[in-house]
């Protein structure tokens, strides 16, 4: 039947979503499938039915699109879709609230603070110490992020923070190694890709780093010894399945440079599918190109 590429969207992260759904939209048409885009942000997602979509890959990103909004949407309509469900999406979307999560299941994550005025950022560095990152807690992409070290940056990282969400996340700033480790499949039987280890330009991962620019350095297989490699991938796995994720996610942890200790900063339940992003590369190094990728993501789409 027909299928619904859903991407763009209201969020901050629509120029990203029209990146990835063009990919997923040409690849699922390479292949056969008979593939529409549909941006929620112009059409009402009642047209789903009326046109007789009978399945959806979400290629959204950010809130009303990765938030759990558009899967409940969905779940109504009755039309099955690629990723994890409603309250996994949702969970996921806010970092506070997986951070509590990953902590109470005795996951590591980097010490944090909620702030909801410029002194709480300024109490939350003064209890995490710097550097510190201040972040809006639902965003993606690096949107709204800031890395500071002195109280006199409080005020502007909580204001450039708060522009986006007025939940903010004050998280202590891990100095190491950034990787990040998809996983694909369902429930207990959920398994990691390869890792990926990023080398950002002044270790500098931001939103021109990511999808913009060609001078960060992607290594997958990541070269780390074969433990931490097999030990991220367990996190990986630990953190999708904690959360209740299903089909698919992309786990984001630190590796800190002092003791190696691992640290999960996020898990991203809509994977950004851009031609610079990292769960295609992945799969790659398995021996799956990014049309069959978007082909096993849609074969495993549910409600
Ligand atoms: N939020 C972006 C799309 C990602 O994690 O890939
Ligand atoms: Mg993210």
């Amino acid at each position: 039947g027909k299928v619904a590429v859903l991407m763009g969207g209201s969020s901050a992260e629509r120029e990203v979503s029209l990146m990835s759904g063009k990919g997923v939209l040409a690849a699922l048409q390479s292949k056969g499938v008979d593939a529409h885009a549909f941006d929620p942000s112009q059409q009402d997602l009642g047209e789903l039915r009326k046109q007789g979509f009978a399945r959806c890959f979400i290629a959204l990103h950010g809130r009303h699109g990765e938030d759990g909004t558009v899967q409940g949407a969905l779940e109504l309509l009755g039309i099955p879709y690629t990723g994890p469900g409603v309250m996994a999406s949702s969970i996921a979307m806010d970092k506070i609230m997986t951070k509590r999560i990953w902590r109470f299941e005795g996951l590591s994550t980097p010490e944090w603070r909620m702030a909801a005025s410029e002194q709480d950022t300024r109490d939350a560095l003064a209890a995490l110490g710097a550097p510190m990152i201040v972040k809006p807690a639902r965003e993606g992409s690096t949107i709204g992020l800031s890395k500071i070290s002195s109280p006199e940056e409080c005020a502007q990282a909580y204001a450039l923070a708060s522009r986006y969400d007025p939940e903010v996340l004050c998280e202590q700033f891990i100095e190491g190694m950034e990787t990040t480790c998809a996983v694909l499949g369902q429930g207990r039987s959920a398994q990691a890709l390869p890792v990926i280890k990023i080398v950002a330009p002044e270790g500098n991962y931001d939103y021109q780093n990511k999808y913009f620019t060609d001078t960060t350095q992607y290594f997958c297989p990541s070269e780390l010894p074969d433990e931490m490699e097999a030990a991220i991938r367990d996190l990986a796995e630990k953190a999708f399945r904690t959360l209740g994720c299903r089909g698919w996610s992309r786990a984001d942890v630190m590796v800190r440079a002092s003791d190696q200790q691992l640290f999960l900063l996020e898990i991203n339940t809509s994977p950004g599918m851009t031609s610079h992003s990292l769960v295609p590369m992945a799969a790659r190094a398995t021996g799956m190109s990014y049309e069959d990728l978007c082909l096993h993501l849609l074969a495993n789409a549910s409600s």
